[in-house]
């Protein structure tokens, strides 16, 4: 996605949502765990320290996952650069205790979450989620985190809350990505309401069993499986409720390029490339791109007669 340079197909591995909460609960009384015994983790967890107490997701793709080093070395992190290694080169700067996570905006309950409490929010679960970059790539990652419906419930926000703006952290001083002016600084993302409440929504704080390495997003970022990976911001430091929709960091850079809603949609290219396949890190066939990212039968009904080459 740098500056310079309607198929809908069911995933038959995702458990619709009626299925998943029965299943769920079956689950929790089972006690499934995927590894560990403790209840939730150190206070002093760091990159790299393995999660305990996580639950397996019935929300997962039973598909091979990109490997471990190539998720953790290929990704784009701009406010460490622009280069595809530069966030693992360069987010050992990233300082992720302390880190406070404000809640605001048109909400009953504000609050700030010191990150160990937010760790402890909800139970963790483990989703192994695709992610389709805009530019062109994808990957399969086992995600650790929970439903970011789980904090907004508890925020309690008002009928004026319309829209969900994440924002990222702002200090050059660890993000020296933040001293060149590629993007205005913060990072600012948004999703409407109805799809920060959706169930695929999650806040990840862990990948591969481990708390979150730096470079993909610590201590705490958004996925949000069936759109492109760019709204997926890292490293949040505010989550406010607004009545307009947010303008995100990519939209005020490139508004012909970025919408807001940013679909995985192979029928709506990107202004200089198309956005019809993908190449599957690992993988040397480019394969085609699903409607949705493959999530259409979960999130379709969102959009139900919206025109979305309009509202790409
Ligand atoms: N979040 C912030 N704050 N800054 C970024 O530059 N890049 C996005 C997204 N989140 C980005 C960001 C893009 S373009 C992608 S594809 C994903 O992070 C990639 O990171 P991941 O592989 O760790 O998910």
């Amino acid at each position: 996605m740098s500056l310079r340079s309607s198929r809908d197909i069911p995933s038959l591995e995702i458990t619709p949502p009626e299925i998943y909460r029965e299943r769920r609960l079956f689950m929790q009384g089972m006690g499934v765990m995927v590894a560990g015994t403790a209840l939730g983790i150190t206070s002093d967890a760091q990159a790299g320290a393995k999660l305990a107490d996580v639950h397996r997701s019935p929300y997962t793709l039973n598909e091979e996952k990109t490997p471990y080093k190539a998720v953790t070395t290929y990704n784009n992190f701009y406010e460490f650069g622009p280069g595809k290694s530069d966030p693992a080169e360069r987010a050992g700067s990233l300082k992720t205790r302390p880190w406070t996570v404000k809640v605001e905006g048109e909400a009953g309950k504000p609050g700030e979450y010191d990150i160990d409490s937010l760790l402890k929010l909800a139970p963790l679960e483990e989703r192994v989620y695709r992610l389709r970059c805009v530019e062109g790539w994808s990957m399969v990652i086992p995600w650790i985190g929970f439903p970011l419906s789980e904090l907004i419930r508890r925020a309690a926000p008002t009928s004026r809350a319309k829209y969900v703006e994440f924002v990222t952290l702002d200090d050059p001083g660890q993000m020296p990505g933040q001293r060149s002016d590629i993007l205005d600084w913060p990072y600012v993302e948004g999703l409407r309401m109805d799809e920060a409440m959706h169930p695929l929504a999650i806040l990840a704080v862990g990948l591969y069993g481990e708390v979150l390495p730096n470079q993909n997003g610590a201590p705490v970022r958004l996925v949000v499986p069936w759109k492109y990976g760019f709204k997926s911001a890292k490293s949040i430091v505010r989550i406010r409720f607004v009545e307009k929709q947010p303008l995100t960091a990519w939209m005020r850079a490139a508004p012909r390029e970025y919408g807001f809603y940013s679909n995985v949609n192979p029928h709506v290219d990107h202004p200089r490339w198309s956005q019809a396949k993908e190449r599957r890190i690992g993988e040397f066939l480019k394969r085609d791109t699903l409607m949705f990212n493959g999530y259409g039968a979960q999130v379709a009904q969102l959009y139900r007669g919206m025109d979305l080459q309009t509202f790409f």
